[in-house]
């Protein structure tokens, strides 16, 4: 049960394996995707210390998939009313016929495509030499199964099959409170890392593995890999519920969870864009010199077209430091971040103001704008005692929550007041990490799907941190309006 099995980057100057903070743009795979799956999963039934001021999302009741038919075998028989469209991932396909389905999913820029025939339980599976040869056979709905690529988990969970999760790789860095709470109680099993024979025979006790890297050796037959994180688009990602969702029958279920997500995920784009002002954003990050960077530090300014889509449906101006996004002289990096209103710091270590002083070699009278307004965020709102982030797992699927929290760093006026964050927490205001344990697990209902972290944007009433912004900027508008009628 060794808490991380993967390659990680060197440890940081506290002796703690830093995090990477890249994973939520990274191409291909890559070092960076491994850090994902060390983030398992979600979180929720936790509540206790979230404050809602508007109804939350979710809630739905308990999740029920198409049941599995035995005996009497029809050819003629649709054993799959139930269809999944794909209408925004770009990564995964599904197809159906009569009583099988055909999944492909590929990774992004790769002509590679990895191809799964989920055959109905109860009926004859197709003849295998349809197919490619590295073919991935499974029956469905399958109720045991792996996760090694951990955000797989959060996408389980909230489809309510956590019943299904029977082991876990990375487990020190999970979570979600009741996968914790599974790991306690031995009810999940936490991969072995350094005794191969071990984790070999424990792979034999699931029938089917998610994994972002690939099978391992012996387990090519079972594994299903998902490529979730390189689906360029906050939308992209949150459909992968339903990729999720075919192997357990739940494809009604995930495209309503997904229509909710989208919906909800528009709503806030339509208010923040209603704004006036387009904050600036960046999204950066240090990097400490250490023997894999021929010990210079540097500092980037990401140009991912993931943070650049929710950034801009959040109402901001995306930068991505226009001429040149790594810097290996700190005066240099600070003077392409001087028309910055807002920063999204992903250094993997460093917690707190102090940190990021230290780290971008800033001070508290640098005249940057998102020092003076006190707008420096960091994306790990949400963790595990071992400081495994919620944000490789829950925030790669609930990306509506998502972006109300980066709504909540550029144009708060949109949301109601002193609204709570979810990952992204104010370093430079003191927030401070929500820490997940296995006692906040609520139910041991392990079929209880977990509810979204969004707010249900069409019921909030916007009232923001400064109210009166809001009318000044809607009385804006109106004058703005009246000018240009009377110009007209
Ligand atoms: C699978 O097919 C490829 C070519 O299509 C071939 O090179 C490979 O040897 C085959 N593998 C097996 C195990 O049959
Ligand atoms: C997968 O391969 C193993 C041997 O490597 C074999 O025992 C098992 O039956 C295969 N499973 C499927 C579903 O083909
Ligand atoms: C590493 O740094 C040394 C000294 O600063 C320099 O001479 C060398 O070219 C650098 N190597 C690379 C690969 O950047
Ligand atoms: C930033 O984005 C613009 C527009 O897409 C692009 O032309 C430019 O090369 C990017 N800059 C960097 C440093 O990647």
């Amino acid at each position: 049960m060794a808490a991380q099995s993967i390659p990680i980057p060197p440890p940081n100057s506290n002796g703690k394996a830093p995090r990477w903070t890249q994973p939520v743009s990274f191409y291909g795979q890559s070092v960076f995707s491994k850090y994902y799956a060390q983030s398992i999963c979600v979180f929720l039934l936790l509540i206790p210390f979230l404050v809602m001021p508007a109804q939350a999302q979710g809630g739905q009741g308990p999740i029920v998939g198409q049941p599995c038919r035995v005996g009497d075998y029809d050819a003629t028989v649709d054993y799959f009313p139930e269809k999944t469209t794909v209408d925004d991932a770009a990564l995964f396909s599904v197809r159906y016929e009569k009583n099988y389905k055909i999944v492909t999913s590929s990774a992004a820029g790769s002509s590679k495509v990895n191809t799964y025939v989920l055959t109905h339980c109860g009926t004859p599976a197709p003849d295998a030499s349809l197919f490619a040869n590295n073919t991935v056979f499974v029956t469905v709905p399958v109720t045991n199964a792996a996760s090694i690529a951990t955000t797989a988990v959060a996408f389980l969970e909230m489809l309510g099959k956590r019943s299904a999760i029977k082991a876990v790789d990375t487990e020190g860095l999970v979570s979600s409170p009741c996968v914790q709470y599974g790991l306690d109680q031995g009810e999940i099993i936490g991969f072995e890392d350094k005794n191969l024979n071990l984790r070999a025979e424990q792979f034999k006790s699931v029938d089917l593995i998610f994994s972002s890297f690939g099978a391992e050796p012996g387990t090519e037959n079972k594994t299903v890999v998902t490529s979730e994180v390189s689906d360029p688009g906050p939308l992209n990602r949150a459909e992968w519920l339903e990729f999720y969702s075919t192997f357990f029958n739940l494809e009604a279920p995930a495209q309503k969870l997904t229509a909710d997500i989208n919906n909800n995920y528009n709503c806030f784009k339509k208010a923040a864009n209603e704004q006036t002002t387009k904050p600036v954003i960046a999204w950066t990050s240090y990097v400490a010199p250490s023997s894999y960077n021929n010990n210079t530090a540097s500092w980037t300014i990401s140009g991912a077209p993931y943070k650049e889509i929710i950034s801009t449906d959040a109402g901001a101006q995306f930068y991505n430091g226009t001429d040149s996004n790594t810097f290996t002289i700190a005066a240099d990096f600070a003077n392409a971040l001087k028309d910055v209103d807002v920063i999204i710091d992903e250094t993997m270590s460093g917690e707190d103001i102090e940190s990021f002083y230290k780290n971008y070699e800033l001070t508290a009278s640098s005249p940057h704008k998102f020092i003076q307004n006190k707008a420096i965020f960091r994306q790990d709102g949400i963790v595990n005692p071992n400081d495994g982030r919620d944000w490789f797992a829950g925030a790669v699927v609930m990306n509506d929550a998502v972006l109300q929290d980066i709504v909540r760093t550029v144009h708060p006026e949109v949301l109601p007041a002193d609204v709570p964050y979810n990952w992204i927490r104010n370093i430079a205001k003191g927030e401070v990490k929500k820490v997940l344990t296995s006692a906040d697990c609520k139910t041991t209902d392990s079929s209880t799907p977990i509810p979204d972290r969004a707010l249900v944007c069409a019921t909030m009433k916007a009232g923001g941190n400064a109210g009166s912004k809001t009318v000044a900027g809607a009385l804006t508008a109106v004058l703005g309006l009246v000018a240009i009628a009377l110009t007209l």
